[in-house]
């Protein structure tokens, strides 16, 4: 039976929000996640994550991150998915890093064979809403089935339930 992945890069640590760095403890797409795996409790869950770790500095981070963006890099990731092919929707969470999805996503969404399957994203942000995050995904995976964006306002990570409701409309 087909069933419904849940991908998401989360970064925890120092962020920007509501106009300031704050240490989260946990990532906002991480908050998020754990509301949609609670709506869909059969869907399995991937996080994305780097081998490489990021600057602990919200500052230097931002910089490493627009460096990776200008370079097109493809960091290496931790972990693959197990039998993509057992999927036929992919809920895909991210956050807006300069606009765009990190290169991670990247990374992600140029390994496997989306033919066919549906791609609902979804973006954090603090401020650009989605940005140019669906152009880029919609060129990296032009075989998917993209559906439109959810943009999620990080700092409302613990209460977007109308934009969860939203996501999980377009996965149905
Ligand atoms: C490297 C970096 C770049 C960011 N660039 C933007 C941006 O261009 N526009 C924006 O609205 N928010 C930007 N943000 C804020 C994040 O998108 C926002 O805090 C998001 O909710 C973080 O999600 P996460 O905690 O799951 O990683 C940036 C944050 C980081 C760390």
């Amino acid at each position: 039976m087909a069933k419904t992945l849940i991908a998401f890069y989360s970064h925890a640590g120092e962020n920007y929000v509501d106009g300031s760095v704050r240490f989260l403890k946990r990532g906002n797409n991480e908050v998020i996640v754990d509301k949609i795996k609670s709506a869909l409790p059969e869907a399995d869950v991937f996080r994305i994550e780097t081998v490489k770790k990021y600057k602990e500095d919200y500052y230097e981070l931002i910089e490493e991150a627009k460096q990776e963006l200008r370079a097109k890099a493809r960091p290496e990731l931790t972990d693959t998915v197990k039998d993509m092919d057992q999927y036929d929707t992919i809920i895909l969470g991210y956050p807006n890093w300069w606009g765009v999805p990190p290169m991670a996503v990247f990374t992600f969404l140029e390994s496997y064979n989306f033919a066919g399957k549906k791609i609902v994203p979804f973006c954090s942000h603090e401020g650009s809403g989605l940005g140019g995050s669906i152009r880029q995904i919609k060129m990296a995976v032009p075989e998917a089935n993209l559906t439109a964006g959810v943009a999620i306002h990080g700092a409302a990570a613990s209460h977007c339930d109308r934009e969860v409701n939203l996501i999980l409309q377009h996965a149905k």
